[in-house]
């Protein structure tokens, strides 16, 4: 059923701020009369600083917007518009659908509501979706065949030592220990690619913490010509999170960067607070990004696509998992590593919800 009208539905106005589609109403000045959440997150202002400007004091290039609204105003009619770019005066640039509805009051039109989708975002809200799904097939895949490696390992490393044992000739007894050695060596590579298994144990932790005790461990294994600057927003309340299981998952990305420099060079470790944000097709009302982005070589864009999955390295001495078990600690808190790359600029962002103190498992 359909409901109509004012006293149906008194909560109109928070449904139009749940929406994640930016809802604008102009008078017949242009004049902004209304503005959703949604709309305040993208124009970077309260509806209290913007309720009452005119559209060119909003949007830097007004002309496009303001010969459709004219038009509904006149037409009577709904105008669609595809693609257009917005320049904003304190956000960055957008691509945008819009749709011009014209409020028709006594046979005239009173006011025009203007509905603005973002291209990119539904672009990038698509793409992470499918980074997810994808990651949990190949993390399931990959957990099944070191269970399936496991079980004979411990039985060939067991006969290995059986046989030391009845061995008098030390020359031989050299094989068996070799057989013993590599079976340690890959039991090691499977409890790394099954990853930590026990329960994560939750609790509320200061996300500062935990990059601080990060940042101390990879300065002591790096030294001093590694710089490792810190940006962190006082404000950011506490996650509720496994913190060993963050700590290992941040440690991966910053030992990386650390790497890629070759202890030569600078990471700055950043937090913010996001807020009616999505993490894949979910949207948040509140997240905590933190961001590590060193100033090494970068990622190039072949092998970017690809690091978030198990056994990808371009590391003479490295297993390929550090990114992958990074991302399923991430995961089980409900959120999502991103990474950005260009020679000299290589940031990895981690996205985590804020407001769901009991939902990580
Ligand atoms: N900050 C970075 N700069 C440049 N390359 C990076 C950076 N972070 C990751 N990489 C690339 O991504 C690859 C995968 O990283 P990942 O941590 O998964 O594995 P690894 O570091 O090679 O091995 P492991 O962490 O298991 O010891 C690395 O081999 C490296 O090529
Ligand atoms: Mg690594």
């Amino acid at each position: 059923m359909t409901h109509t009208g004012e006293s149906c539905c008194p909560n109109a106005e928070r449904v139009l701020d749940n929406l994640s589609t930016t809802v604008l109403v102009f008078d017949a000045e242009f004049r902004l009369i209304f503005i959703n959440q949604a709309g305040e997150v993208m124009l970077a202002h309260s509806a209290r600083h913007t309720c009452g400007r005119l559209i060119h004091e909003l949007v830097v290039n007004a002309e496009t917007l303001v010969e459709h609204l004219a038009g509904a105003f006149t037409t009577q009619q709904v105008i669609s518009k595809r693609g257009c770019q917005l320049q904003l005066p304190d956000a960055p640039d957008l691509r945008v659908n819009c749709t011009f509805t014209p409020v028709v009051e006594g046979g005239e039109v009173t006011t025009v509501q203007v509905e603005l989708r973002q291209i990119d975002h539904q672009l990038r809200v698509e793409q992470e979706e499918l980074l997810i799904t994808q990651q949990e097939a190949t993390r399931a895949l990959v957990r099944g065949l070191a269970h399936e490696i496991k079980n004979p390992l411990g039985g060939l490393r067991g006969a290995a030592q059986l046989l030391e044992r009845e061995i008098t000739d030390d020359a031989l007894k050299e094989y068996t220990r070799i057989i013993i050695g590599e079976a340690d060596r890959l039991q090691g590579l499977m409890n790394r690619m099954l990853g930590p298994n026990n329960l994560p144990e939750m609790r509320a932790v200061n996300i500062h913490e935990v990059l601080e005790r990060v940042r101390e461990l990879v300065q002591a294994e790096a030294g001093d010509s590694l710089q490792i600057l810190q940006d962190y927003d006082p404000s950011l309340p506490s996650l509720y999170a496994d913190p060993d299981l963050l700590t290992q998952a941040i440690l991966n990305i910053v030992r990386n960067a650390s790497q890629a420099l070759a202890g030569r060079g600078e990471i700055l470790l950043r937090t913010r607070i996001r807020r009616n944000t999505n993490i894949g097709t979910r949207k948040h009302r509140l997240i905590a990004r933190i961001e590590i982005t060193d100033n090494g070589p970068g990622i190039e864009e072949g092998l970017r696509r690809k690091i978030f999955y198990p056994m990808v390295t371009n590391r003479s001495d490295g297993t390929g998992l550090g990114l992958s078990i990074a991302q399923a600690l991430v995961s089980r808190h409900h959120g999502l590593i991103e990474c950005a790359s260009q020679p000299g600029e290589t940031t990895f962002t981690i996205l985590l919800p804020l407001e769901e103190m009991n939902a990580a498992q």
